[in-house]
């Protein structure tokens, strides 16, 4: 198969990204700019200011992919941009330069769907992730082996835990994704940043990453958190009553403690409340998901999981579903995308292009327009 590179280009949220990817999964060169700075103080990603640091960085950030991969527009196959779901006016930043190049170099052009790119960052062949210099870390052999392969076949089971979404999918095929279970309320993904926000921890890019560094300082039994509906056997997820239990459990330990407010908490206590509560937030997370482990094995004979989104780039959860997976009967395989490659990017979107465009998929870059939401998943019905 003749191999051919991709510009991806990610502005759906807080952080502008592009990334060049070659077909066989390389990364040749990308850049993130990271609106953690600007957020931090808001407490949660202010839309505006978002959009006009998009538009700040767009160009520098996809200059920036382009030179790592040492390559300029002419030398690159195609174009993909993430068009949905997101935040609409920053969606619109990276459609529009998306569009704009590729009309003006004559390049295919892919809208890619933003759970969609993630879930096949699960798919990208293990070759040199890491490439980041503009230098071909694979041998020729390698690039020729993992030419159409992918590290994953259809169809497999998905965890999607993100900011924005918590599902769990059948992966059918490109474009093909049938919705096993979802959130009721909040995503895993928001309960971490609200658990960050009532401890007075570090939220800008989210709070899950400091939530998981002081859980490793805690005792994740010693506060005492109900596990989110017991009594429903079904594979959907509930956050906000835990998030209100959290809040609770903290208000009677500053009681007891003389203290105003959560975050005046001793280091020490924190660190139980945070740890307590992933325990039960990825409890919630392995009856969920081993409920539907159970029925798609049965029914379709899956035992493939891919684990993607912002939140799997957490180690005690790759941890947790790792032995969830091993411990079956008949065990299943786990594929986690490397940590840096969970959360979100630009080789997201140009990853997605590659696969889109490997099964003869694309779109029309003059008609393109972007979709604050934007469903995905064919009915269970059409899914068998
Ligand atoms: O996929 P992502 O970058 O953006 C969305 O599409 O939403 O996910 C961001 C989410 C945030 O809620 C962030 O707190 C969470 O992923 N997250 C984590 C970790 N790293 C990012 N949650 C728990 N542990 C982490 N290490
Ligand atoms: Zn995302």
């Amino acid at each position: 198969m003749k191999l051919f590179c991709v510009l991806g280009i990610e502005s759906s949220c807080d952080d502008t990204g592009a990334a060049v990817i070659r077909s066989d999964g390389t990364i040749l060169g990308e850049s993130l700019a990271s609106q953690h700075a600007i957020h931090e103080q808001f407490g949660g990603v202010v839309p505006g200011l978002a959009k006009d640091a998009h538009e700040e960085n767009i160009d520098r950030v996809i200059n920036t992919a382009l030179q790592r991969a040492n390559m300029s527009m002419e030398d690159v196959d195609a174009i993909g941009v993430t068009v949905g779901p997101g935040l609409e006016i920053c969606l619109r930043v990276g459609c529009n330069r998306g569009r704009e190049l590729a009309m003006k170099y004559n390049k295919p052009f892919v809208g890619v769907h933003h759970l969609e790119a993630h879930i096949l960052m699960a798919r990208i062949p293990p070759v040199k992730h890491d490439n980041n210099g503009g230098e071909q870390s694979a041998t020729y052999d390698e690039i020729v082996q993992s030419s159409g392969d992918r590290a994953m076949d259809f169809p497999f089971l998905a965890l999607l835990v993100s900011g924005g979404h918590c599902q769990i999918l059948k992966c059918l095929g490109i474009g093909r994704y049938a919705i096993v279970g979802g959130t009721l309320d909040d995503s895993l993904g928001e309960a971490f940043d609200k658990i960050a926000r009532l401890l007075g921890l570090p939220v800008g890019g989210g709070g899950g990453p400091a939530v998981e560094a002081l859980s490793l300082d805690g005792d994740p039994h010693s506060v005492a958190l109900p596990i989110p509906m017991q009594r429903r056997k079904d594979c959907d997820f509930s956050y906000a009553g835990l998030k209100t239990s959290v809040r609770m459990a903290a208000e009677r330990m500053c009681v007891e403690r003389g203290v105003e407010s959560p975050e005046r908490l001793r280091y020490e206590d924190k660190a139980n409340i945070a740890a307590s509560f992933q325990h039960v937030a990825f409890r919630h997370v392995e009856i969920r998901l081993g409920r539907a482990m159970e029925l798609v094995e049965k029914e379709d004979g899956i035992r493939t999981l891919a684990v993607v989104g912002g939140v799997a780039a957490n180690k005690e959860l790759r941890r947790r579903l790792n032995a969830l997976c091993s411990d079956r009967i008949e065990p299943w395989e786990m594929l986690v995308p490397p940590p840096r490659l969970c959360t979100d990017q630009g080789a997201m979107s140009a990853w997605a292009a590659v696969e889109r465009l490997s099964v003869g998929s694309s779109d029309l870059a003059e008609d393109q327009e972007v979709f604050a939401r934007y469903p995905f998943s064919v009915s269970l019905n059409d899914a068998s």
